[in-house]
């Protein structure tokens, strides 16, 4: 891939006058807070880099530019022809830019040998960005610290001085200088090892392969480690604190598996000879692809087979799988610039759910991948403050918040659709050509195109760029003509529900979308019928779609990006299916989402998509319910200002859920009861719990008086919904109990849990407190559970917004640097606001506030509220009406 000069200047990409081919490293970090360097403040450990940079001169120059930050440069010298060595005149550091400009008294050539020497110093910081410390607890209690790196986006930089950018591949040889009862791991497998004379340790590392700067990592601590091989060879370990390994034997097995199964899917060999999975106490992320070192939080790796839930052991596979498929999909083929992190990110998380499906085939994974994946993209993209999947990224700044729905979510959504579009096997092919011709390249959205428009011989670019490439996606309206004939309309979705027409005169025009159309009906229910829509308007014969009489639905199997609205009689005739269960879970989780985002959108009455929620009584399928609780939810921030309305619509949710509560009960039925109901029964209690069902929370606190005294009398995936009612219906009693328990679990799983319910309790002070002391005393990492736990209480709206507005420099300040992190925080604080009042705040307080990296966040948080607030002015009164008359009707 070329860049052109104009992109160039766009994107601050370094000057191409030089380029690395050989980074040999060394690196000697401080694991210990000393006399000398400050154990007072234990502010900063340092550490000591050295960087011999072998270098290609494209054109003469005298200057060299590269990526530097926060880094002391003691000495730079350039060795010429390995004869002579020459000392930098200036070093200047431009903290803007992130570079450093090496200025050399004499002009370097393209003909000479050249090597650049750095030796410098940089900060071990605790913000888990370039190389970090981390800390854990040795044999006698004490606080011990590791070093770690997390370098993607831009991180590598912090460690040394590089060319940081993902087109500029590399070899790399590390070397790590450590106290010698340390582990070291590092991309490849150690060389040599030996002690120097100041009695540490000298481990050094093989050549990696060619690769970009931001997969690289070095990690020094204390570990065990369990191991296996693949059936080709490789050798696969699982690492983590010492005494914890078996606690990585669920993820080693996926692990195993899965690069097999990647290794066959694209024909192409792992290519390293082995894979370490590293679980790290202080992870920003959730893990981190890095080749040959995956990095992990703990609850992104270990399983307890005695503590862990059953979303949990979901959440490893997940990730794991998601991190592998990385190896081929961004580590040996890697985005040409940030603008297509989602060939990195969309891809991961499709490959993910094909290997889990691959290896679980009983889960439901594409099932699920609808009703959180798909439903995820399709909520955030209906934002006018969206953004297309290929998106601008000038600086450093920017890519940090493109981690989002859009690159993840609806990336793998037109990855799906377009599967399912060609074949898979069609598809599958052609990737196995994509990842071949640009193995240890790097390419761009147009080059998969290409390829895969070459192997399949259909026209993909025009169709996937319309995708990839424009803010939204479509609604497709179908109306009946009285001719007999069917007419589809399609406009991009707004949550405002703006109309853009390409019909109408006047008013901006909606983009157009090439939209593969699959139909389902009363007298085809099973096998879909496909076509495409490429026109804003057009007229389908009744023998494609069916009769008036009957009922039809569009988007069979959700397998396109796009939403379907159908006239008010339509709706009503696709009760009974959805009712009967005449239409598939995919479908029904189709309908329930669609009429959902419709009439918050005021494209259609709330109270035709409530009609539509009522005919879900007899549902049993899981992802159904994630929409529906999560639709009950909505409505209930929304329209549930007062406790007569709040205590309205709990008698509605919980009749709707009588019977899945009835069936499920409190205790499996069988050991071997099937995942999704696994996951279906705390899902469900833990909505009964929120919604006030007077018998399961009194169950629950029962249970929780158990609990208490003997753990292992409540299932690990019923503890959420159990202590979730004993502090939201306790008081300080329960709280300090969950606090208690905090503090004494020993799985990291089971702390997340705490933190998210502490904050269901409904004592404001408490909330408070809960704050105070989680800013002390939980790892960085994991405070926002607890943000968020009471930022999505009825009561905790305020509380959180009030410590973000007091607080926001020291947010900033710990949590500013990976700042996706500092993202989350908005959205958590924002997330229950349903307000004018409180939209134009928020608004406000970010405007004289530092918010780098966090604008698009705030807008798009802005503008959710505000949608809230119109559907509130729009759709409370009937919505209220409609409720009052079910809940009578029906004696709820
Ligand atoms: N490449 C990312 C990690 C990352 C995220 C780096 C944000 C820098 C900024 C990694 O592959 C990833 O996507 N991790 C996910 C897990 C996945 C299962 C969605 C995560 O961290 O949540
Ligand atoms: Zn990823």
């Amino acid at each position: 891939m070329t860049a052109t000069n104009e992109t160039q200047t766009n994107r601050h990409l370094l000057p191409q006058t030089v380029k690395p081919k050989l980074y040999k490293l060394q690196l000697e970090p401080e694991l210990e807070f000393s006399e000398q360097n400050g154990a007072q403040d234990k502010k900063d450990l340092k550490f000591q880099g050295k960087a011999d940079i072998e270098v290609e001169i494209i054109s003469p120059t005298n200057c060299v530019t590269l990526h530097a930050l926060d880094l002391e440069i003691v000495q730079a010298t350039v060795e010429i022809d390995k004869s002579r060595f020459v000392k930098a005149e200036s070093v200047r550091c431009d903290n803007e830019q992130q570079t450093a400009s090496v200025v050399f008294p004499e002009t370097l050539s393209p003909s000479q040998h050249i090597i650049i020497h750095f030796e410098y110093t940089g900060i071990l910081n605790d913000q888990m960005v370039g190389f970090y410390r981390s800390s854990y607890k040795g044999p006698h209690g004490e606080t011990r610290y590791m070093a770690t790196t997390q370098f993607e986006p831009t991180d590598a930089r912090r460690a040394f001085p590089c060319w940081d950018e993902p087109a500029i591949k590399s070899a790399f040889e590390i070397t790590l200088i450590v106290p010698p009862d340390r582990d070291c791991l590092s991309n490849m497998d150690p060389v040599s090892q030996h002690i120097n004379e100041s009695g540490k340790k000298v481990v050094q590392f093989q050549k990696t392969p060619i690769m970009s700067t931001y997969l690289l990592a070095f990690i020094i601590g204390e570990f065990d480690y369990i191991e296996d091989k693949t059936k080709q060879g490789v050798h696969v370990r699982v690492y983590t604190l010492k005494g914890s390994s078996e606690l990585g034997r669920f993820a080693l097995q996926v692990a195993v598996k899965t690069l097999s199964f990647f290794a066959e899917f694209f024909d192409i060999a792992y290519p390293l000879p082995k894979m370490d999975l590293v679980a790290i106490p202080d992870f920003a992320a959730g893990a981190m692809e890095n080749w040959g070192c995956v990095t992990f939080r703990e609850t992104a790796l270990l399983i307890d087979p005695a503590n862990s839930s059953t979303v949990a052991r979901s959440r490893v596979a997940e990730v794991v799988a998601h991190e592998l498929a990385h190896q081929w999909f961004g580590n040996l083929v890697t985005m040409e610039w940030w603008t297509h992190l989602w060939l990195n990110e969309g891809f991961a998380t499709w490959a993910a759910d094909l290997a889990v499906d691959h290896l679980f085939p009983s889960w439901g994974t594409w099932l699920q991948f609808v009703s959180s994946t798909f439903s995820a993209a399709l909520r955030l993209d209906s934002l006018e403050s969206s953004h297309p999947i290929e998106v601008e990224v000038k600086k450093a700044g920017d890519v940090n918040e493109i981690f989002d729905a859009i690159s993840y979510c609806k990336g793998a959504s037109v990855i799906r659709m377009l599967a399912n579009y060609l074949s898979l096997e069609s598809f599958q092919k052609g990737l196995q050509v994509y990842l071949k011709k640009f193995s240890y390249k790097n390419a761009a959205t147009d080059d998969l195109w290409n390829v895969l428009e070459e192997v399949s011989g259909k026209p993909v670019f025009s169709m996937m760029s319309l995708w990839t490439r424009q803010t939204g996606y479509p609604v497709v309206q179908c109306s009946y003509e009285q001719s007999g004939r069917w007419i589809l309309e399609q406009c991009r979705f707004l949550s405002s529900g703006y109309k853009q027409s390409n019909t109408s005169s006047g008013g901006e025009k909606s983009p157009l979308w090439i939209i593969p159309i699959g139909v389902v009906s009363s007298s085809q229910s099973r096998e879909p019928h496909y076509f495409l829509l490429k026109e804003s308007k057009e007229q389908v014969d009744s023998s494609l779609l069916g009769k008036e009489e009957e009922w039809l639905k569009l988007n069979a199997n959700q397998s396109g990006v796009y939403r379907v609205n159908y006239p008010l009689s339509m709706w009503e005739k696709l009760r009974k299916p959805v009712r009967n269960g005449e239409l598939s879970s995919t479908d029904r989780l189709g309908l329930s989402m669609d009429s959902f985002a419709l009439c918050r959108a005021g494209m259609m009455p709330t109270t035709c998509a409530l009609d539509m929620m009522a005919s879900f009584e007899n549902e049993k399928e899981y992802t159904c319910w994630v929409d529906l609780i999560s639709n009950f939810e909505s409505l209930h921030s929304v329209f549930g200002k007062t406790d007569s309305s709040r205590q309205l619509m709990d008698k509605f949710f919980c009749y709707i859920m009588r019977n899945i509560a009835q069936q499920l009960g409190w205790r499996s039925a069988s050991e071997d009861e099937e995942h999704s109901v696994r996951l279906l029964r705390p899902k469900v209690l833990r909505a009964l719990v929120d919604f006030k069902d007077a018998n399961t929370i009194s169950t629950a606190k029962q249970l929780f008086e158990q609990y208490i005294h003997d753990k292992s009398s409540v299932a690990a995936d019923l503890r959420g919904v159990v202590m979730a009612a004993a502090v939201s219906e306790g008081g300080r009693k329960e709280f300090d109990q969950v606090l208690h328990m905090f503090e004494t679990a020993a799985l990291n799983e089971e702390k997340v849990r705490c933190l998210q319910t502490l904050g269901c309790t409904p004592q404001v002070s408490l909330m408070k407190e809960a704050l105070e002391w989680g800013w002390q005393h939980v790892r960085y990492q994991d405070f926002i559970y607890l943000v968020s736990s009471i930022g999505s209480n009825p009561k905790g709206v305020e509380v959180v917004w009030e410590y973000m507005k007091e607080h926001w420099s020291e947010l900033y300040e710990r949590y500013g640097k990976g700042n996706f992190m500092l993202t989350s925080f908005i959205r958590a604080c924002t997330a229950q606001m349903t307000s004018f009042s409180e939209a134009d705040q928020v608004e406000a307080f970010f405007q004289s506030k530092q918010v780098e990296g966090c604008e698009r966040t705030i807008r798009q948080c802005v503008e959710r509220i505000r949608v809230s607030a119109k559907w509130f002015e729009r759709d409370e009164k009937a919505t209220m009406e409609w409720l009052q008359h079910y809940v009578k009707e029906h004696s709820c």
